[in-house]
């Protein structure tokens, strides 16, 4: 019994097929087929040659590639048993349904009492895929790995982009060439972490941000993946992601987190776009549309809390054009630095003797909602918390500490009841619309029943205050996932407030995340991360690619530098509406000091580009820039809109220097924008309009 199976979203197809009631195979995914297309000579077109030093038959590489049918690489489920060291196992086909975008197959081996299931969920708005798979068992086994749907990696790729990191450093692309064996990243810490983010993109060859065809993946889980792209001796790639190895206590019930899949024709921006609509669409469903302006606290003041400073600040962020005031880390317990007070949520009495309120009544009155900073899986040993529970910490005590603190078990419910007891109760008697929910340490182990732990107390807190938004946040962007974004609206992406550093990373980070979800402030005139000083037009144009705000201390401004952030602020805010919906296109910029992206309303009508030059360039004169997406018939009327920041030694008169010009798409598209000189760590900001 031969079977096969299509999915179709108008974007991509994939197809599976299955030989003689074994595991199915992805035998294609790409570009869409015809709807004629004769399945079963595709299916038959699939198969391999057999030669020398080979089995007689290819092993299929199948959702669940087997050990016990001689696959020749890393298998798609490894579990143990109490009787025997590794289970061999033999799935055959239960069933099959499908139901519109829904795919579902379901496979049993009756001997070892092992039922696997496959679930597909198409989407044709985002063409995002989303993959699951399910594994139940008769007895309790224990399990080292369980795959997520298993795919093959495109043959005509030479190389893969992964994603590295570290704080203040994230989403580093790495590209690794195709070879003979195995490439792993693993994150072991307990988080989705700076060092190992869940993603994966496998471009064709000659595939570039605007043109080609790229395989994308991205696996939805917050306590820490692994993922394998391997190269089979025949030549046959496999790519696998599913949660971190030996993180899941013995049981019958596992699934992996949902893998997110997508295939573009039109470059990485094809997998960007659709992850970021994917995200912004179907994840975090429940932010509000309005983005309001941030501003926070923490590197203006960090512990040092005074109310009349507090308000002063208030009072001059809310002149700049902030919507939302966050009072950051210091304002509970006796948390005058990071060595005390983790676990005991309750308003510091020394600082705030009125509680919080005169502070909140005087941020209301400046028009702007409250937010407040929390940490909750987390305890000082110097804290009340501790002193009543040492027995709710993670892991043991001689374990070495991060940041001064412990971890508490988030899997434990009296944990969670205590954490939601405290925080509801400061939700409840103050008026807050927010939350900065940090993460700074690494877990003592990994440990998925923490994960867990984390997502149902975050899902209790947001049914009972669905006004309060949650920002994710882990010294920076070391919880990031579309895991976590089912529970939190915002992520802090860096603790680098460097204009240069966050053009890089927020540039990187857009083949995954939306603007909408993205935090991104202007920092102090010399960064406190990096030691740089940055001119406040390049922090403020940068911190308006995306969710803006600021963190510097508006005392620090001169009323220059005040002048020109509530201008960008202000049109940050008039343009938010579109901008926070359009899809991020990373442009193919000539040259590599220039770090440019498009922003490119759903409707095409109109586009901001943001042309960030981080360095020097090697040459003198500025290279054209390609745009793209656009409609090579139609005319647009671009303009830069920051030409007064020209610099003297821009001498020439470039037709954008001295007002808008009206091109074509086609021209603007193969030939590209010719900018006026600029010094380094500046941007030129150029809006487009279809006429
Ligand atoms: C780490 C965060 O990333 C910072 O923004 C700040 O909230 C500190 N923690 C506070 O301790």
């Amino acid at each position: 019994m031969n079977q096969q199976w299509r999915l179709d979203d108008g974007q991509q197809t994939l197809v599976l097929a299955a030989r003689s009631g074994r595991l199915p195979e992805c035998v294609y995914w790409g570009a869409p087929l015809p709807v004629t297309e004769d399945l079963v000579a595709l299916h038959a077109a699939y198969a391999l040659d057999v030669t020398g030093g080979m089995l007689d038959e290819n092993p299929d590489l199948s959702l669940c590639p087997q050990s016990a049918r001689s696959f020749p690489g890393q298998p798609g489920l490894v579990l143990r048993c109490t009787d025997e060291i590794r289970m061999l196992y033999g799935l055959c086909f239960v069933d099959a349904q499908q139901n519109g975008p829904d795919l579902r197959l379901s496979y049993r081996d009756a001997a070892a009492g092992i039922d696997l299931t496959f679930s597909f969920t198409t989407d044709p708005q985002t063409h995002v895929i989303t993959c699951q798979t399910t594994l139940n068992t008769d007895r309790p086994v224990q399990v080292d790995w369980l795959a997520a749907p298993v795919l093959p990696a495109p043959q005509l790729s030479d190389e893969m982009i992964d994603v590295s990191g570290r704080w203040c450093g994230e989403f580093q692309l790495i590209r690794t060439p195709w070879s003979a064996g195995l490439r792993m990243r693993e994150a072991r810490t307990g988080r989705s972490g700076h060092e190992h983010f869940p993603g994966l993109i496998v471009p064709n060859r000659g595939t570039t941000n605007c043109q080609g065809e790229a395989y994308a993946f991205h696996y939805g889980w917050s306590g820490g993946h692994r993922m394998l792209a391997e190269e089979l001796p025949d030549g046959r790639r496999q790519v696998q992601f599913g949660h971190a190895t030996n993180t899941q206590a013995a049981g019958t019930q596992f699934q992996t987190a949902p893998l997110y899949i997508t295939y573009s024709n039109t470059g990485l921006n094809g997998c960007a776009v659709a992850f970021q609509r994917h995200v912004r669409d179907r994840i975090v469903t429940d932010a509000h549309p309005v983005r309001p302006v941030h501003y926070n606290c923490w590197e203006a003041v960090y512990f040092d809390h005074k109310l009349p400073e507090l308000q002063d600040i208030a009072t001059r962020a809310a002149a700049l054009g902030a919507e939302r005031f966050v009072l950051d880390d210091g304002w509970f317990g006796l948390r005058d630095d990071d060595t005390s007070s983790l676990g005991d949520w309750t308003v510091d009495a020394r600082k705030y003797p009125h509680g919080l309120t005169p502070l909140i009544d005087h941020i209301h009155s400046l028009g702007m909602s409250f937010g407040l900073w929390f940490e909750p899986e987390m305890v000082n040993e110097s804290s009340a918390l501790y002193r009543a529970h040492p027995d709710w910490v993670l892991g043991p005590m001689d374990q070495i500490r991060g940041r001064q603190q412990l971890v508490l078990n988030m899997a434990s419910a009296d944990v969670r009841d205590y954490l939601y007891d405290r925080i509801a109760a400061i939700l409840s008697a103050y008026d807050i619309g927010y939350i900065k929910w940090d993460h700074n340490r690494l877990l003592p182990a990994p440990d998925a029943a923490q994960t867990h732990g984390t997502y149902a107390l975050l899902d209790r807190l947001r049914a009972d205050f669905p006004q309060v938004e949650i920002e994710t946040c882990a010294s920076g962007g070391g919880r990031i996932d579309f895991g976590i974004l089912k529970h939190t609206q915002r992520v802090w992406l860096s603790d680098s407030n460097d204009a240069l550093e966050r053009l890089r990373i927020q540039h990187d980070a857009a083949l995954f995340l939306p603007a909408s979800v993205t935090g991104s402030h202007v920092g102090p005139r010399h960064c406190h991360t990096s030691g740089r000083t940055i001119d406040i037009s390049m922090r403020a144009w940068v911190a308006a690619q995306r969710h803006m705000g600021f963190e510097m201390d508006p005392r620090e401004l001169t009323d220059h530098e005040a002048k020109v952030l509530t201008d960008v602020t202000a049109w940050w805010k008039a343009n938010r509406d579109w901008m926070m919906r359009a899809d991020i296109l990373r442009l193919d910029s000539a040259d590599p000091a220039v770090i440019a992206e498009q922003q490119l309303a759903q409707c095409g009508s109109r586009f901001v580009v943001f042309a960030g030059k981080a360095a020097t360039s090697a040459q003198i004169q500025p290279r054209p820039m390609r745009l793209t997406g656009l409609d090579p018939a139609a005319t647009y009327c671009i303009n830069v809109i920051n030409r007064d920041h020209t610099p003297g030694l821009s001498r020439g008169n470039p037709a954008l220097k001295s007002g808008p010009l009206t091109l074509s798409g086609a021209y603007l598209m193969h030939h590209g924008v010719t900018l006026p000189w600029h010094f380094p760590e500046t941007m030129w900001v150029l809006e487009g309009t279809r006429k």
